[in-house]
């Protein structure tokens, strides 16, 4: 693997699953291969699990860490090519990526879209340009349209906790009071298209997904209908992408709760976290039994793991 910015970037999905598993059973057996090697993480926005958990899974390998909140402790980084840099941003992310690629052998970015400029964040130009400058392997932290550590992570847990050879997904928009964006939805039908699952998106009209991401899912407007013999619900708040970036609903009648999950083949709830307690799903689905948000949190430690083994064996 060169670099870390989706599915299309695994060779093979299954080896990159199965590696996870191997290192979440020896988390230790690798600790040479990243001696005397640094990784970079950089944040353009806030987060808990994936930093803590990239972290870790560097540390497990042996490897040096450098974190910088960048919007908060850096110089504003100019992104556009050409531009007269008269304004408020001191340097060039020309410079500001290559000179960090000076320093890490691997660097991860987080930076989530706008909302505001669609055809910006269609472009992903903040990851687009460290790919372009750093001259080191990039690892998306999650960008403007995608967050390929929490899907894969995802699917790491679905080949845990599945009881059929091709289990129900399902993918629920449910309310939220803020605007949201739509890379993690967006992320997770990406990789359930490219997994053995029966996969199925549920949401408000107006929400629909980027024809590229939904794929071959089965969409319904008709949650309690999708909810029927799943396997795994996925809760998820998205803003529309058509209207893009406005919240068209908050209708609670979307919330998951506990009469929802009866409807399912006694499924386990999962979302990326954090989540908005009795908006997003009710306390009464969330601290039930067939809640495996925590040990999906888990995960994203042999995600990362998985990730940064098959890039530190290609450096
Ligand atoms: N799920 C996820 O990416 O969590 P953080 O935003 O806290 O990193």
């Amino acid at each position: 693997m060169k670099q870390f910015l989706s599915v299309k970037d695994v060779p093979n999905l299954p080896i990159l699953v199965n590696e996870a598993l191997s290192q979440k059973r020896n988390p230790f057996a690798n600790k040479q291969l990243g001696k005397n090697k640094t990784l970079g993480l950089l944040f353009f926005n806030a987060s808990l699990r994936t930093r803590l958990s990239t972290q870790k899974a560097a540390q497990n390998l042996g490897m040096e860490v450098m974190v910088m909140n960048v919007s908060q402790d850096s110089w504003g980084l100019e992104m556009q090519d050409g531009a007269i840099m008269d304004g408020d941003k001191a340097e060039h992310v020309k410079e500001g990526a290559a000179v960090i690629g000076q320093y890490c052998d691997i660097i991860g970015v987080r930076s989530f879209a706008s909302l505001t400029d669609k055809e910006k964040d269609i472009q992903e130009e903040v990851i687009s340009q460290f790919v372009k400058y750093a001259g080191v392997p990039i690892i998306s932290l999650e960008s403007a349209l995608r967050h390929p550590l929490q899907s894969l992570t995802d699917v790491i847990t679905i080949e845990e906790y599945k009881t059929k050879q091709k289990p129900k997904v399902v993918l629920t928009w449910a309310p939220h009071p803020k605007a949201l964006p739509q890379a993690v939805p967006n992320s997770f039908a990406e990789w359930m298209n490219a997994s053995q699952v029966d996969f199925v998106i549920t949401h408000p009209e107006g929400y629909e997904l980027d024809k590229e991401f939904v794929g071959n899912a089965k969409v319904t407007y008709n949650q309690k209908q999708a909810f029927e013999g799943a396997d795994f619900i996925y809760a998820k708040n998205w803003s529309s992408y058509t209207s893009y970036g406005q919240i068209l609903s908050k209708d609670p009648a979307w919330t998951v709760n506990a009469e929802k999950m009866k409807l399912t083949d006694n499924a386990k709830f999962m979302h990326c976290l954090p989540v908005r307690r009795n908006v997003v799903v009710m306390d009464e689905v969330l601290d039930s039994p067939n809640s495996i948000v925590i040990p999906q949190a888990g995960n994203r430690v042999w995600a990362a793991q998985a990730v940064l083994k098959q890039l530190l064996s290609s450096i």
